[in-house]
């Protein structure tokens, strides 16, 4: 089957094995890059601009201002450096996360202290990270993990209480809402992926969202080079020949072809997390009542899911994954905590008894956007067959 046969009939891909992730490519995806293609404007331009103009729409932003990057990774680097943040400062985040917020805090020179999560949405844990708290400390990393929304007024409360920046990790919780707004239209920065495998992806890209106007240029800046007011101009698929360069900066910027596949995926983000939020309800439903495991929630209507996240006793979790593979469904563990890395080891912690105790618990089974019925079943069935 090519890649217009898959495009056109999504559900066949999960008749074979049942892969964790599925991004899903339609033909509308297809007409969106030939278009762009077309256009012959390839680097960064007025595709890059409708993709953020989309962003910003699709999450309801007042006063708040989306710069596109080619990661969230990188939109994790410049954020921080827009933030003034740099040698000998810290940023504290949780260990229980993606080691790419602990290597752009790295990058900018500044040391990485890690904190431990709730044991329910898996979340920052305040309390632990305000023990981190000391002078050099100037940042605080929240991760929305899974999509679900972390304690975000508290640990807004405590930045506040201390003058500290919070920079919202939101990279799986394009979506999610808090108080019914979006996560990126509230608070101080946060920012996004649209990574291969995320709830809408643009191939490889990401997000900055900032509410200080006075930002925004130096963000453009630090994802082009340090080249100064090109962004208007690239904007109208133009190139500015007499540029000066006035600051760092690096090739993080966000492509038109790659903003083209974004566009295609937000015109159906109501579509993806309508069938994501049924598949984790299902699932949550089916093994709610299962001796030792436990679901994160039930109730998945402020939750954009990225991943379905399960709990298991930590013994029989490597059995588990051998008992669904051999059934042709594939499972995946999210995290590795970061203080376990050789990079990381030396980092300044807190205690982690919440951390230690469910990096061995979690397991993350098969979710995609439209998933069929069978693949559901089949991953139900499989979990069932385990424990009884
Ligand atoms: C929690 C978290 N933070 C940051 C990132 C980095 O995003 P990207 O892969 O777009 O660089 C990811 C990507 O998977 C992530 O899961």
């Amino acid at each position: 089957m090519n890649v217009v046969e898959r495009a056109m009939a999504p559900a066949v891909f999960t008749e074979g094995r049942v892969p964790v992730f599925v991004p899903h490519v339609g033909i509308d995806t297809l007409k969106h890059l030939t278009d762009a293609l077309e256009v012959g404007w390839l680097g960064m331009g007025a595709t890059t601009q409708e993709f953020e103009e989309r962003i910003a729409a699709y999450l309801g932003l007042r006063d708040r201002y989306v710069v596109c990057t080619n990661t969230g990774t990188s939109a994790l680097h410049i954020a921080l450096l827009a933030a003034g943040i740099g040698p000998g400062d810290e940023v504290i985040t949780t260990s229980f996360n993606y080691v790419a917020d602990h290597q752009a805090i790295r990058a900018t020179g500044a040391d990485v202290v890690m904190c431990d999560v709730h044991d329910d949405d898996l979340g920052l844990d305040v309390a632990s990270a305000a023990a981190l708290i000391g002078p050099r400390t100037k940042a605080i990393i929240p991760l929305h993990f899974a999509g679900v929304p972390c304690r975000i007024g508290a640990v807004r409360a405590l930045a506040a209480r201390h003058g500290l920046r919070v920079i919202e990790d939101a990279c799986h919780a394009f979506g999610s809402t808090v108080d019914d707004a979006k996560i990126g239209s509230l608070g101080d920065l946060q920012f996004f992926s649209f990574d291969p495998v995320k709830v809408i992806t643009s191939i490889d890209g990401g997000c900055v969202i900032t509410p200080h106007r006075d930002e925004v240029e130096r963000l453009q800046r630090l994802r082009l080079l340090g080249v100064d007011k090109d962004t208007t101009l690239r904007y109208q698929n133009k190139r500015a020949w007499g540029y000066d360069v006035v600051s760092e900066g690096f090739r993080y910027h966000l492509t038109n072809i790659m903003a083209s596949v974004g566009i295609s995926q937000i015109k159906r983000i109501d579509e993806f997390i309508a069938g994501r939020r049924t598949v984790c309800e299902r699932y949550s439903d089916a093994f709610a009542g299962l001796p030792g495991v436990r679901v994160m929630r039930r109730d998945y209507s402020d939750v954009s899911p990225f991943i379905y996240s399960l709990r298991v006793p930590a013994p029989v979790r490597e059995a588990l994954i051998e008992h669904l593979s051999a059934r042709g469904v594939d499972a995946g563990i999210h995290f590795v905590p970061v203080h376990r890395h050789t990079r990381f080891a030396d980092a300044r912690c807190t205690p982690m008894p919440v951390t230690d105790r469910i990096v061995d618990e979690v397991i993350t089974l098969p979710l995609h956007s439209l998933m069929s019925d069978r693949a559901v079943e089949r991953v139900i069935e499989g979990v069932w067959s385990f424990f009884n």
